[in-house]
């Protein structure tokens, strides 16, 4: 734990929030861990996964129950829950909580409950933040705890250096993954071996994984959330897509990679012109710049690689025109990175909160706003071989049709890495670690 940028980490919260919670009339905001269900007409739970919010205060994911007070003068009050339990063993509050908050724990829900009750009874306007409702106690408008939660959803997107340093370490846990995953490959093993080998190498088990690992192999890389993992190798093995990721202090990291079976191929080609790609894309991130024309440079880009390379057969302006490129380049360039792998306040591109719709023709591109320092993003873009969106070309003659069949069998491409925007430019903080693992080898 690096507990002094925490305790720097937790100042900042402290006056953003209360800042916020001036300007909509708060005087406190309880802040909800929230609390797991358990699958239908059955007993058993999917693995619990916190409000954002509350995780962004208490970086610990085993917090079902618990609660944050924030005041606008006295010190926050953690309620924490940690039942007498022979079924589950529960966790004390993390020692590092006793640094910034008044820790009170509680054996019963209800004794929470009616602490939490006792403690907000004196205050005037309460936001209830999470745990499925967002309300403000006195007012039956939930306008202004609605449109607090868009502005914390806005402000989450600048990191702080603890938040920051999380991600890094993440994103190191993940590329310890990456080369045994790689390693894995080449020594013939299926998706499942595969899998396996990223959670021994990046020490997480499956409910540990910020989103479930992506390991496709052949025509597998053409489905872009691939959640299977067969268990032998196919006959014949073209290619390999894994996009996994790994958590520090309940911080995201989100890596793809893809390899080809034969190292001097033509598919090895493409992936590498999308590499190249993807790192030209990156040096043209600058301070102020809409990440939004920065997924249209890319589609650009994509057109110009499609035409090189022969599977379109028109020019890469006509491609990019036509949207023929949006058939191979079918998601969003990338999202911000945090607490959630597809983190919150992408789409809000002001700091009162008002959130824009999705963009008319990049329905999927979740990170809209002006490029500024502290966000961190991801930036992954790909170019897959997918039958049903190629079907909606079927026979048109800006389209190679025979180079293009022949690479149906390879799935696609995509190269993902996680970027911090420091004060004068991009930081890739995926690349910094490939080349650190590398060197310790
Ligand atoms: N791993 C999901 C994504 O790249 O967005
Ligand atoms: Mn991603
Ligand atoms: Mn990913």
């Amino acid at each position: 734990m690096h507990l002094e940028a925490y305790i720097a980490h937790i100042d900042q919260l402290k006056a953003e929030w209360r800042q916020l919670m001036r300007e909509n009339g708060f005087d406190a905001v309880v802040v909800y861990a929230g609390a797991n269900q358990t699958y239908y007409a059955d007993d058993q739970e999917p693995p619990f996964h916190a409000f954002g919010h509350f995780l962004r205060w208490v970086p610990q994911s085993d917090c079902e129950h618990a609660a944050l007070l924030i005041s606008l003068d006295s010190q926050p009050v953690l309620l924490w829950y940690a039942p007498s339990d022979y079924w589950y063993l529960p966790s004390d509050a993390p020692e590092f909580c006793n640094e910034v908050f008044i820790v009170q724990t509680f054996a019963e829900l209800d004794d929470l409950q009616h602490a939490l009750h006792q403690q907000t009874r004196s205050k005037s306007n309460v936001a209830h933040l999470g745990n499925v409702t967002t309300s403000s106690e006195t007012n039956s408008d939930p306008g202004p705890a609605e449109r607090l939660l868009r502005q914390l959803d806005y402000q989450r997107a600048f990191k702080t250096e603890f938040e920051q340093l999380c991600i890094k370490e993440a994103t190191s846990r993940g590329v310890l993954g990456h080369h045994a995953a790689a390693q894995a490959f080449a020594d013939g093993g299926s998706e499942y071996e595969i899998h396996l080998a990223y959670l021994r190498a990046s020490s997480q088990h499956e409910a540990e994984l910020p989103y479930p690992s992506i390991v496709a192999m052949n025509t597998h890389a053409a489905t872009l959330h691939y959640q299977k993992y067969d268990r032998e190798p196919a006959a014949e093995i073209h290619s390999l897509l894994i996009d996994a990721g790994a958590k520090v202090h309940c911080y995201h990291s989100d890596i793809t990679r893809t390899y080809a079976a034969s190292t001097n191929d033509e598919f090895a080609e493409l992936i590498d012109a999308v590499d190249q790609a993807q790192q030209g894309i990156i040096k043209q991130i600058t301070l102020g710049k809409s990440y939004l024309d920065l997924h249209d440079e890319m589609s650009e880009r994509i057109a110009a690689i499609l035409s090189e390379h022969e599977f379109v057969t028109c020019s890469p302006t006509t491609a990019y025109e036509s949207r023929l490129v949006d058939a191979f380049f079918p998601h969003g360039l990338g999202h911000l990175l945090g607490l959630q792998t597809h983190d919150v306040g992408g789409l809000i591109l002001e700091k009162d909160g008002h959130q824009v719709p999705p963009h008319s023709r990049y329905e999927s591109l979740r990170l809209m706003r002006e490029i500024e320092p502290n966000m961190v993003f991801t930036i992954e873009p790909g170019i897959y071989f997918i039958p049903s969106l190629l079907a909606g070309w079927h026979g048109h003659q800006d389209v190679n049709w025979s180079k293009v069949n022949r690479f149906i069998c390879y799935g696609g491409v995509r190269v993902e890495d996680n970027i911090l925007v420091g004060p004068s430019g991009p930081i890739n903080l995926t690349r910094n670690a490939f080349s650190a693992a590398s060197a310790d080898a």
